[in-house]
């Protein structure tokens, strides 16, 4: 018998995710009395959150910004007072007064700004994906350790508080040894701009697995406690795209011509970690489905379960907890509520890796294994049989292993 929902107050722990305020508060302590971190953003979409987040940290400063719209450009300079403004990124990199480089722009441009960057001496935040491929990737986080400078991404998902609660849950209660997950994010009607650099494979490296992939991968080996995934077995299909379906802009999918499309929409692999647990995971930017998006991820363990599921970005009532007790099912349902604020966190976190100076555990190298294991898996697809990955995150094909 399932009982269900339960709103619980205990034994459950309380979600203690600070605001983005409250980080922002704490990244001060460790800040106020050292000279500002003087920061440049490259890229003006998502970017302009990026620089929102820094300009909100104490002890933080952004003095330049770049991006190809000028108009969006000025605005920004405007209402943040910057006035370092470039349309092209080199010009940025070049100023002596930047400490940290911020990366928003497509993913093509990753790789060679962050090296750029980091050859003169910034730290280096980069949104998601790292880089199109494990050899970038590799020779990013390479030139972080050559350099001695950070270089983080922006995996901001898992620190939505559902997610840190679930997160918390595992360590402080548990729910046995995780034998295998399920970890997906579905859309019906979601290709972020048919004609774009989202589904241009030479500027974005893939499609919907390199766009939303990251994320759900990072949550999950977050929540896994950072196990390595060392095979997987994968399959990409285009068909929705190909034909012109599945525009987030209904316009655009109108007036598109079919056949351009030459990313995935849909990816689905199985991974093998190495801690004999297993994952199915699914991600997919259009289908002939529920017309709703959602992020899921369920964790089944040997005592319990966990099921993190967020359809529409939904910031509340978002996860379950399944246990037996003395034979009877119960299921809890955690009071967590998601206040948004999650770039801020991670940026807050970012500022005080900086500023900590212990820079070993932050080069890239939990970026460098999720791009591994996408790269993977689009290598996996492209050859239609497993890969392999080494437990170090240098992977080689089934046939050299
Ligand atoms: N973490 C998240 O939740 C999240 C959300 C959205 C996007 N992203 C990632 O952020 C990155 C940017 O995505 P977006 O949606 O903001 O894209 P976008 O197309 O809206 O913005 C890209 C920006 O890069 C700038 N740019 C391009 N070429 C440039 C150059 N040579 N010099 C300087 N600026 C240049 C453009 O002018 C534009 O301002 C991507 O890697 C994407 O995957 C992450």
């Amino acid at each position: 018998m399932s009982i269900e929902p339960i709103v619980t107050s205990s034994p459950v722990p309380q979600a203690t995710v600070p605001a983005a305020q409250a980080a922002a508060a704490e990244s001060a302590v460790k800040t106020n009395k050292l000279a500002p971190l003087r920061v440049g953003v490259i890229g003006l979409g998502i970017g302009s959150v990026h620089v929102a987040a820094f300009s909100g940290l104490p002890g933080v400063e952004v003095i330049a910004l770049a991006g190809k719209e000028p108009d969006r450009r000025r605005e920004l300079g405007e209402q943040y007072r910057v006035t370092n403004l470039f349309e092209h990124w080199e010009d940025l990199v070049a100023l002596d007064d930047v400490d940290v480089v911020s990366i928003a722009t497509p993913n093509l441009l990753h790789h060679p700004i962050a090296l750029a960057a980091l050859a003169a001496g910034k730290h280096v935040f980069c949104e998601k994906p790292l880089a199109l491929n494990t050899a970038q990737a590799r020779e990013m986080v390479d030139s972080a350790i050559a350099h001695d400078r950070v270089l983080e991404v922006a995996f901001n998902h898992r620190q939505r508080a559902d997610v840190q609660f679930a997160r918390s849950y595992i360590e402080t209660e548990g729910i046995g040894r995780i034998y295998h997950s399920r970890a997906s994010w579905k859309r019906r009607s979601g290709i972020p701009g048919l004609h774009s650099w989202f589904t241009n494979p030479a500027m974005a490296g893939g499609g919907a697995l390199i766009d939303l992939g990251p994320h759900v991968l990072d949550s999950l080996l977050f929540l896994l406690g950072e196990p390595r995934v060392v095979a997987v077995s994968a399959v990409t299909h285009g068909e929705l795209g190909r034909a012109g379906y599945g525009a987030m802009d209904r316009a655009e999918q109108m007036a598109s011509d079919t056949g351009a499309f030459e990313v995935e929409d849909l990816a689905s692999a199985l991974f093998r970690l190495d801690d004999g647990s297993s994952v199915a995971f699914e991600i997919s930017w259009a289908g002939h489905t529920v017309d709703d998006e959602d992020i899921s991820i369920e964790l089944l363990g040997e005592d319990g379960g966990i099921r993190l599921f967020v359809p529409h970005y939904k910031s509340e009532d978002t996860l379950r907890i399944y246990r037996d007790r003395s034979g009877t099912p119960l299921t809890i349902t955690p009071d967590v509520r998601v206040h948004g604020g999650d770039h801020a966190r991670v940026i807050a976190a970012f500022v005080d890796a900086v500023r900590s100076g212990n820079w070993t555990e932050h080069r890239g190298q939990y970026a460098l294994h999720r791009t591994a294991v996408l790269d993977a898996c689009y290598r996996s697809a492209a050859v239609g049989r497993e890969i392999t990955l080494a437990v170090e995150g240098r992977e080689t094909h089934q046939e050299d292993a």
